[in-house]
């Protein structure tokens, strides 16, 4: 790998899952370990690039000449995002979003009652489709976690969020994907598309960076 092919350029990615609280106690969250985007943080820097992480809860160090944002819930994601695109060139979204936040968060911890209770769910907002609707966007990488239909779906995201890129690893396969320490990716972007077979994800964030890196500089 060119080892400064990220030299001079600014990337701003978010890693690991959101937190949506039920109350003070209880929390709806994923199974993201931050592994994958904290591998791209890492990589990046080590390729030159100036990098900020905007991390969700994790049980991870902070890559060196990193500099590390900490948030808890999809909406503290957004808000620690949205004032760093302008100042970026590539935005990566790796982190595992909630699609959903409780309604009203109770103020005190739930007590146990009836057999059945329900958990009313309201939308959370899209970080990466907003990035990738800014003004100023940077060249803008989303992340598809699939079950099945992976292309279909990926490409699906590629086009409604109106991405550059994006990055589809199928997380029925236990091997890889949330919390593995391997990943398998397949790439697409408008008109092309390439597969990264199954490798430790440190190897597989540089050759994902060395792609965007392709990207960007013909783009
Ligand atoms: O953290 P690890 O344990 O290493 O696991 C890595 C991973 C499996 C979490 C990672 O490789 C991955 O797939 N991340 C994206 C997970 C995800 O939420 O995918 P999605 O298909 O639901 O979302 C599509 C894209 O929209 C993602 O780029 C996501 O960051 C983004 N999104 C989704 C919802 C939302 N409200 N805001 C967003 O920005």
């Amino acid at each position: 790998f060119g080892p400064k092919l990220l030299a001079g350029i600014s990337l701003l990615l978010t890693a690991g899952p959101t937190r949506e609280a039920i109350d003070p106690v209880r929390y709806i969250s994923n199974h993201s370990s931050g592994k994958m985007g904290f591998s791209l943080a890492s990589a990046a820097a080590e390729m030159g690039a100036e990098v900020t992480l905007v991390a969700g809860p994790v049980n991870l160090a902070t890559p060196a000449n990193v500099s590390r944002i900490d948030v808890e819930s999809a909406q503290e994601m957004l808000d620690a995002v949205l004032p760093e695109v302008e100042k970026n060139q590539i935005f990566i979204a790796c982190a595992a979003v909630a699609d959903y936040r409780i309604a009203d968060v109770a103020e005190s911890k739930i007590k146990k009652s009836a057999e059945q209770m329900q958990l009313a769910l309201v939308r959370n907002p899209d970080i990466l489709a907003s990035v990738a609707s800014h003004p100023k966007r940077p060249f803008t990488v989303g992340f598809a976690a699939e079950t099945n239909n992976v292309e279909q779906y990926a490409k699906g995201k590629l086009e409604r969020k109106k991405l550059d890129m994006i990055a589809a690893n199928d997380v029925s396969n236990s091997n890889i994907g949330f919390n593995s320490d391997n990943n398998a990716l397949s790439v697409f972007w408008h008109d092309g598309v390439t597969h990264l077979p199954a490798v430790d994800k440190q190897t597989l964030a540089k050759q994902l960076l060395t792609l965007i890196a392709e990207k960007v500089r013909t783009k």
